[in-house]
C-alpha cells in the first residue's frame, strides 16, 4: 500500500475537499505540509457540514491521527477557534487525535496587519492574498527571525524572541510612518495562546517515521495548487509556500520515498481567485455562467473567483512539476450543456507558439492561449458513476484532457456527493 499524496494541479479551488475526504476514509492519518489557514474546505458527512481551513480533514473522521506538520504557517488563535468550533459540532480534538510540529512556524497579528497594510494599495504590492497573514509568516521563517511553537513552551526566552522579531518589524512600521508594536503586547498574545496549543504538540518527524514503519497509510493533504507554488507559479502572484507535491516530504520531516502515489486534482474547466495572469479567462457570459453553475465563491474570503477554458498546457506542467501519477478531474457537469468548449492547448508570444508557460512574468501576462475546440454534450453528466453513464462526448472530453496533459484520469467527481464519482484506481493501491 502507497502513501498518497493529494496536490492541487492549477490556482487552488479544484474541489480537493470531497477527493481528500474520501481518501481519508482508508487513510490512518492525514498530514497537513503547507500554507495555513488560507485554505478552505468544506466537508458534508452524514449529513453535517464541517468548515475547517488549518486542521486536516481526517480530524472529523474518528480513529485517525491528523498531523499539522511543519512546513505549515500556524495561527495559535486560528487553531484554537476551530477547535472550538468543532467541540461545538460535537468532534473532539485532543492530543490522542491531533498533532502539531513543534517546529512549525507561529503567524502572529503583526503577520496579518502587514499583509493587509500591503494588500491595501498604498504599498504598491497587490497580490490579492487572503490576508491572513501567511506571506509575511513564510518570511520572518527564511528570514530567521520566526516564533515557533515550541517557543511557546518556553515563556522565559521569548521576549528575548519578541525582541529580535520586533527589530526587524518596527522598522518597517517606521518605515511605513505607523506606531510601533509593544513588545509586551506580543509577548502577551502569545503567552495566553500557549495553553491552548500546546497540548497538542509533538516532534512529528519522528511520529510520522515510526507510523510509516508501523505499516499505517498516510494522506499527506496540500492545500492551494501548483500554479501558487512560490518557485513554479505565477510568480509573484502566489503564495508564499511550495504547494507542489515535493513539499510533502519537507513539509512533514519525512524522505521523499514516503510521499508514494500523488493525486493531482484539477477541475474541468479553470478558476483563480486573486491577481495575476490567467491566459484563458473568460470575460463573457460563459465565464458568468461557469462561475454560477459552479458556484465559485471562496470559502475563506467569499471573493468571486475568475472562470475560464481548461488549460491544458498549464496543467500538463504541474503533473510534471509534482511528478503527479494520476487525475481526480472534478465539477464535469458544469460543462454540461454547453454547445461548444473549448481547451487552451498551447500559446502564442511574439509570434511564436510556446507548448509551455514561460517564468517571466512579462510574458505570462502576455501570452495569448491558442484553443481546440471540442463539440460539447447535450446530456447531464451531474451524478454519473460508471463510464457508461456518461454521454459519449463527454468522454471524448475526458480522453483529450489525458492525452494532452500526460496524465490518466483516475477518479472523475460528478457532483460534491461523495458517490457520485467514477474510479478507475484507487491512488492507496499504488
Ligand atoms: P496568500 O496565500 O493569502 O498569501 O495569498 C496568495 C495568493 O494565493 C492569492 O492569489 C490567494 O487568492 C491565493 N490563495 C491562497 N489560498 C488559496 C486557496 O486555498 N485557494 C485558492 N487560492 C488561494
Amino acid at each position: 500500500m502507497a502513501n498518497v499524496v493529494v496536490v492541487g494541479a492549477q490556482w487552488g479551488d479544484e474541489g480537493k475537499g470531497k477527493i481528500v475526504d474520501w481518501l481519508s476514509e482508508q487513510a490512518d492519518v492525514v498530514v497537513r505540509f503547507q500554507g495555513g489557514h488560507n485554505a478552505g474546505h468544506t466537508l458534508v458527512i452524514g449529513g453535517k457540514v464541517y468548515k475547517l481551513s488549518l486542521l486536516p480533514s481526517g480530524v472529523v473522521r474518528p480513529n485517525k491521527l491528523s498531523v499539522i506538520g511543519n512546513g505549515v504557517v500556524l495561527d495559535p488563535y486560528a487553531l484554537a477557534g476551530e477547535v472550538e468550533r468543532l467541540a461545538e459540532q460535537g468532534v473532539s480534538i485532543t492530543r490522542e487525535n491531533l498533532r502539531v510540529a513543534e517546529n512549525a512556524t507561529l503567524i502572529l497579528s503583526i503577520h496579518r496587519e502587514l499583509d493587509a497594510l500591503r494588500e491595501s494599495g498604498s504599498a504598491g504590492t497587490k497580490i490579492g492574498t487572503t490576508k491572513r497573514g501567511i506571506g509575511p509568516a513564510y518570511e520572518d521563517k527564511a528570514g530567521r527571525r520566526a516564533i515557533r511553537l515550541m517557543d511557546l513552551a518556553d515563556l522565559g526566552s521569548l521576549p528575548e524572541k519578541v525582541d529580535r522579531l520586533l527589530t526587524h518589524h518596527n522598522a518597517l512600521r517606521r518605515g511605513f510612518g505607523l506606531e510601533e508594536f509593544s513588545p509586551k503586547a506580543i509577548y502577551e498574545e502569545l503567552a495566553s495562546v500557549a495553553p491552548k496549543v500546546l497540548p497538542y504538540m509533538d516532534a512529528v518527524w519522528r511520529l510520522l517515521d515510526d507510523e510509516r514503519r508501523a505499516g499505517k497509510r498516510i494522506l499527506f493533504e496540500g492545500a492551494q495548487g501548483a500554479l501558487l507554488d512560490v518557485d513554479h507559479g505565477t510568480y509573484p502572484f502566489v503564495t508564499s509556500s511550495n504547494t507542489v507535491a515535493g513539499q510533502a516530504a519537507t513539509g512533514s520531516g519525512l524522505g521523499p520515498g514516503a510521499v508514494g502515489y500523488v493525486l493531482g486534482i484539477a477541475k474541468a474547466y479553470t478558476t483563480r481567485v486573486g491577481e495575476g495572469p490567467f491566459p484563458t479567462e473568460l470575460f463573457d457570459e460563459t465565464g458568468e455562467l461557469i462561475g454560477q453553475k459552479g458556484k465559485e465563491f471562496g470559502v475563506v474570503t467569499g471573493r468571486k473567483r475568475r472562470c475560464g477554458w481548461f488549460d491544458a498546457t498549464l496543467v500538463r506542467q504541474t503533473v510534471r512539476t509534482s511528478g503527479i501519477d494520476g487525475i481526480a478531474l472534478t465539477k464535469l457537469d458544469i460543462l454540461d450543456g454547453f454547445k461548444t468548449i473549448k481547451i487552451g492547448v498551447g500559446y502564442r508570444l511574439d509570434g511564436e507558439t510556446l507548448d509551455y508557460f514561460p517564468a517571466s512574468q512579462g510574458a505570462q501576462a502576455r501570452v495569448e492561449p491558442i484553443y481546440e475546440e471540442m463539440e460539447g454534450w447535450s446530456g447531464s453528466t451531474a451524478g454519473a458513476r460508471s463510464w457508461a453513464d456518461l454521454p459519449a462526448q463527454a468522454i471524448k472530453y475526458v480522453r483529450r484532457v489525458e492525452e494532452l496533459i500526460g496524465a490518466p484520469v483516475a477518479v472523475l467527481s460528478t457532483s460534491p456527493e461523495r458517490d457520485d464519482t467514477i474510479l478507475m484506481k484507487n491512488p492507496f493501491e499504488g
